[in-house]
């Protein structure tokens, strides 16, 4: 089923994203395998969530673009670090740490590339 056949066209809305973030918040209490939830990946998500929304809100090239960050189960990808999921790119990003600036900075980069992505082809779409 392709996303256009998922639009919501009965109710006048359109459903979806045009970018979704799926941080990997599970937490393992009682387990000798890492947890994502263990190695501070909520403040990930919170922090990714704030980043993007200001990203878009302030560029008006890009506030017609849905984007969304969640919450996700486990991935199983536990013993490499936080765990983040890119969509529509399909690509999993491993080893974000919230105590390691650079790999914050590169799932932002992975993110914003992205979001440009989106944007150019907008304007070729009305073009
Ligand atoms: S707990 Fe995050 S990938 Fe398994």
């Amino acid at each position: 089923m392709s996303k256009s056949e998922l639009s919501g066209t009965d109710t006048g809305t359109t459903a979806g994203y045009d970018l979704h973030i799926f941080v990997c918040t599970n937490k393992r209490e009682a387990s000798t395998r890492p947890s994502c939830g263990n190695m501070n990946s909520e403040a990930l998500r919170a922090q990714l969530k704030t980043w993007l929304g200001q990203r878009v809100k302030n560029d008006p090239k890009a506030q017609a673009l849905r984007v969304r960050v969640n919450a996700s189960g486990c991935l199983d990808y536990c013993e490499q670090g936080v765990a983040v999921a890119i969509y529509p790119l399909g690509e999993l990003q491993l080893h974000v740490q919230m105590n390691v600036p650079d790999s914050i900075e590169a799932i932002k980069s992975k993110i914003e590339a992205e979001v440009q992505r989106l944007i150019l082809s907008r304007q070729s779409d009305s073009e």
